[in-house]
């Protein structure tokens, strides 16, 4: 007999104020004081250790050049430092309730470019279970040392983010051995329900008292496009919400089916995966892979650039550590996207930063040997090439027939290899099917506050 893991609800990640107050209490202090005690699982959400608000940033237009408030929702305080592990905890504790997944009996596997990897490995040693984290061999260092530092195997499968299908070949391997369980994240609705239950309303709440407090944009990278379901959420509650898929110009798969090599960890990962919603994606934006570590560099190192050209000192000085490569891919696109939609002082672009700068100083340390000198001249030209000068290229509208139906041909490409039925990824052509797994929510709440601590 084993004991199902002691964890939150949807409803008590959306509103940790839900949770009993001493609990809550507790797991705020080991927020600070001790990283690997299980309580900590209450403080997967984007409330943690402030004031009880969504943890964002607005963005000085300084630094945007557009009008349009861009309002970047910061990934770094979920535990473990970015806000995969929402979904990693979502996947494992509906399959602890559903009695997929036996603790103690089953290995994990988190199939993942790494952040993915670093929530699995983080809460499977909060909830005690062996876990093995299949990813490329080739993606920043940091990653590699905190899921080794978390207590989890590392399965590596040769190259970097646009090789993730190999992971998922492997994943598909090591899936024949019964004792593992897959936390497949670009396959299993946990993910799509996360993001949209969880994300989507916090960024509703993130965007109360600025501009209209209305979403006219949402951007967000996909890599398993968990997080671009927020988006469904957001255009539920405001109709007008563009949903924006943004990927490597380098490797443009949903766009033209491009493939190719690229420097944003997480996203661009060669596929239309099976999870994203392509029914509300309104447009795909490309953005260049280098723009965005040196749009990195800018905001981590160019702190003299961005207040010679007007970002008041101490916002720029605290907006150093805020963001990673993806962040930056995010921003770009939200700030090419209020130019593309002619958005004004009253309209809000949403945007996220997965993870911050904590797992990228190898990153642009490369950078620095690809380029030789970053002086600060070098780091004034960037600010000028990559924001200020972003423009409205690449940008695809996806909001008619032939895209929608190009985009379902691509998912067709992707999963029928991997034993899904044709008449499966059909069903997702209907917006009936994404309401109908959205609407589980409510079960999954119910069950997991039944079965708390239960013997299975
Ligand atoms: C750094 C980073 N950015 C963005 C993403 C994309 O998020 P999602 O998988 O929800 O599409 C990931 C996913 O692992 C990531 O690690």
């Amino acid at each position: 007999m084993s004991k199902i893991p002691y964890g939150p609800t949807y409803d008590e990640m959306l509103h940790p104020e839900h949770q009993d107050p001493e609990l809550r209490k507790k797991a705020e202090k080991a927020l600070s004081e001790n990283e690997l005690d299980p309580i900590n699982l209450f403080n997967i959400g984007w409330k943690n250790g402030g004031n009880g608000e969504v943890r964002k940033i607005v963005l000085p237009k300084a630094l945007t050049g557009v009008d349009a408030n861009i309002v970047v929702m910061l990934g770094k305080y979920f535990p473990s430092g970015s806000h995969k592990v929402g979904p990693a905890y979502a996947t494992l504790m509906e399959g602890c309730v559903d009695g997929e997944i036996i603790p103690g009996k089953h290995t994990i596997l988190g199939p993942s470019t790494g952040n993915f990897g670093i929530g699995v490995s983080y809460i499977t040693n909060l909830m005690k279970y062996d876990a093995i984290v299949i990813m490329p061999d080739n993606m920043s260092k940091e990653r590699y040392q905190r899921i080794s530092r978390y207590g989890a195997k590392l399965d590596l499968t040769p190259g970097s983010e646009s090789d993730v299908i190999l992971t998922l070949e492997r994943t598909y391997e090591l899936k024949k051995d019964p004792k593992n369980h897959a936390l497949a994240q670009f396959e299993l609705l946990p993910n799509y329900r996360f993001h949209r239950f969880v994300t989507g309303n916090s960024a509703i709440e993130a965007v109360k008292g600025i501009g209209n407090g209305r979403i006219a944009c949402f951007t967000s990278a996909p890599g398993s496009a968990g997080t671009l379901a927020a988006g469904d959420e957001m255009k539920k509650a405001f109709p007008e919400c563009k949903i924006v898929a943004l990927e490597p110009h380098e490797c443009s798969t949903l766009t033209n089916g491009g493939r190719g090599q690229h420097r944003i960890e997480g996203i661009g990962d060669k596929m239309c995966t099976l999870i994203h919603n392509v029914l509300t994606t309104d447009f795909i934006c490309q953005i260049h892979d280098d723009d965005c570590v040196r749009g990195l560099e800018v905001i981590h190192e160019g702190t003299e650039t961005l207040v010679k050209n007007g970002v008041d000192r101490k916002l720029a000085e605290s907006m150093k550590d805020l963001f990673g490569v993806s962040g930056i891919c995010n921003i770009l696109g939200a700030i090419k996207m209020a130019k593309y939609l002619k958005l004004g002082p009253q309209d809000n672009v949403v945007t996220i930063a997965t993870d911050s700068f904590d797992r990228y100083d190898s990153v642009i340390q490369n950078l620095k040997e690809r380029e030789l000198e970053v002086t600060d001249h070098v780091l004034d030209r960037w600010f000028e090439d990559v924001f200020m000068e972003a423009d409205t290229n690449k940008i695809l509208d996806t909001r008619g027939k032939e895209a929608k139906e190009k985009l379902f041909e691509q998912k067709e490409r992707d999963w029928l290899p991997f034993g899904y039925s044709k008449a499966y990824l059909d069903s997702m052509k209907k917006p009936e099917f994404w309401e109908e797994e959205y609407a589980k929510i409510k079960d999954y709440d119910r069950k997991i506050k039944e079965m708390r601590g239960k013997e299975i």
